[in-house]
């Protein structure tokens, strides 16, 4: 089964078409998805896909040399080379005869064997790879590597590249199609549980309920996403208690660097530089007010990996718990009274998704430039203030809420986000809300005779 990356598929065809020197680099967090999708895109091509290993210079250059002697059936007959320039000059030449693809993944492995590859890859480029039919994708998981070393300006490999890729987990829409007959609230819970990693989603067993799958996969000791987040830091981070403590302390609620870095008793400075890592790392994000400029000071830090959000919400403070076979009281005492509190978040990343891919579309009277969360003081009413969405084009704004709750959306729900709306001076508004359970008679009779209101229920975001 293979789902979705069908952008990036035509463009990775679109380049091949081009039959000349290509070199891309793909990147994204660990299980996204590269490999597979590299493994897609060399299908019924002349491919060498070379996977590096954690191994050191001499075992690396010696089973690189080994693996590309057999894909041109000459490992009988040449002995392996003894340098990487002669192999690579060997690729390079042979790339003159006809069009090769060369994956090398887990590059970062093999620049922390080899130092010197990206910079006698640039010297390759420069002369022998010129003129040739080579391919080459770098692909690695290491984010901040990938960024510094191979697309950054001090790298050698800058400006050489002739298109990068950042695969990115799936969004709600895509994610579900990993279990397409699930009915759209649960599509919506189970995308909160296990967020847009193809790995994770292909764990789900859409035949069985979310309970009998939350026991299955995450309240047994021996499943696999029982022990993937520790696993996942353990093998980026060298010493992931610190680590640990920052996603807890974000997951229950803590949002400013000051909070989190109180909470686990250590300086800002000290805690800043872990949860940049765990930015890197695509586990920890940072919002501001959609209204305020990049480097505000209102910042706040969310989890934003799905999975490790519902990890460290529900497992990890009780996973002693769990070792000691109390997994059935888990279920029924923690996590199944605090899912829907917790599945509101999620519905809020669902929602704001919906609007973007709407206002990408045009579908909304005006055109939105920057969509996200809002929250700050009201002077009226001297209190702080929250609104779910909020968009911002030239010509409007567009205000949004997400009930996930069991009554259904009235009157007086829209009448309170008008109300927030009006901290806002703007020519035009709009106001979008989107509801679990639907919404009242009067509401849905006054939306009908005003174009300025949109409602949406939840079987309207899968379509
Ligand atoms: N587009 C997809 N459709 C269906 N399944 C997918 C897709 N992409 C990835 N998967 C599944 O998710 C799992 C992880 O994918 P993959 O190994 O390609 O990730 P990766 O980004 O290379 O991870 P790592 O950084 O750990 O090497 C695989 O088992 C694969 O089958
Ligand atoms: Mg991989």
């Amino acid at each position: 089964m293979f789902i979705g990356r069908r952008m990036e598929l035509e463009k990775l065809d679109r380049l091949w078409k081009k039959g000349n020197f290509q070199l891309v680099v793909v990147y994204g967090r660990r299980r996204v998805g590269k490999t597979t999708l590299l493994k897609k895109f060399s299908e019924g091509k002349n491919s060498i896909f070379f996977v590096c290993d954690e191994v050191n210079e001499k075992v690396m250059l010696d089973s690189f040399s080994k693996f590309v002697l057999e894909h041109f059936g000459l490992s009988e007959t040449i002995a392996p080379f003894e340098s990487w320039e002669k192999v690579f000059r060997f690729i390079g030449e042979r790339a003159r005869k006809e069009q090769l693809l060369l994956v090398i993944d887990e590059f970062p492995y093999m620049v922390n064997a080899s130092p010197e590859v990206p910079s006698l890859l640039q010297r390759m480029i420069d002369h022998e790879f010129a003129n040739s039919k080579l391919f080459i994708a770098l692909c690695g998981s290491s984010i901040g590597f990938m960024e510094k070393e191979v697309l950054g300006s001090k790298s050698p490999l800058f400006g050489r590249r002739t298109a990068q890729f950042k695969i990115e987990p799936f969004n709600y829409l895509e994610a579900s199609n990993f279990f397409p007959s699930l009915g759209a609230e649960e599509k919506v819970i189970t995308y909160g549980i296990l967020g847009g990693v193809p790995q994770y989603l292909l764990k789900w067993d859409e035949a069985l309920s979310i309970k009998q799958n939350i026991m299955n996969n995450f309240l047994d000791t021996s499943a696999y996403l029982y022990e993937e987040p520790r696993f996942l830091l353990k093998q980026e981070l060298r010493e992931p208690a610190l680590y640990n403590a920052i996603i807890e302390t974000i997951a229950f609620g803590a949002s400013r660097l000051n909070d989190i870095a109180n909470k686990i008793g250590q300086r800002n400075d000290k805690t800043g530089k872990y949860i940049k890592i765990l930015m890197e790392l695509e586990i920890v994000g940072k919002e501001i007010p959609v209204t305020e400029k990049e480097n505000s000071k209102k910042s706040l830090y969310f989890i934003r990996d799905e999975l490790f959000r519902f990890w460290y919400t529900f497992i990890f403070p009780n996973r002693t718990l769990v070792e000691t076979g109390m997994s059935e009281y888990i279920l029924n005492s923690k996590i199944l009274p605090g899912l829907s509190e917790y599945t509101g978040k999620t519905f809020e990343r669902v929602c704001a998704d919906f609007v973007k891919r709407k206002n990408a579309k045009g579908e909304f009277t005006v055109r939105l430039e920057k969509i996200g969360r809002w929250w700050g003081n009201n002077p009226f009413k001297k209190r702080q203030e929250e609104i779910d969405i909020v968009g911002l084009g030239n010509e409007g704004m567009l205000f949004g809420e997400c009930k996930w709750q069991n009554r259904k959306v009235d009157i007086s729900d829209l009448n309170k986000l008008v109300e927030k709306s009006e901290l806002f001076n703007t020519e035009k508004k709009i106001y979008v809300l989107f509801s679990k359970s639907g919404f009242t008679y009067k509401l849905l009779e006054r939306a009908k005779n005003d174009e300025t209101i949109r409602l949406y229920t939840l079987e309207e975001l899968f379509e």
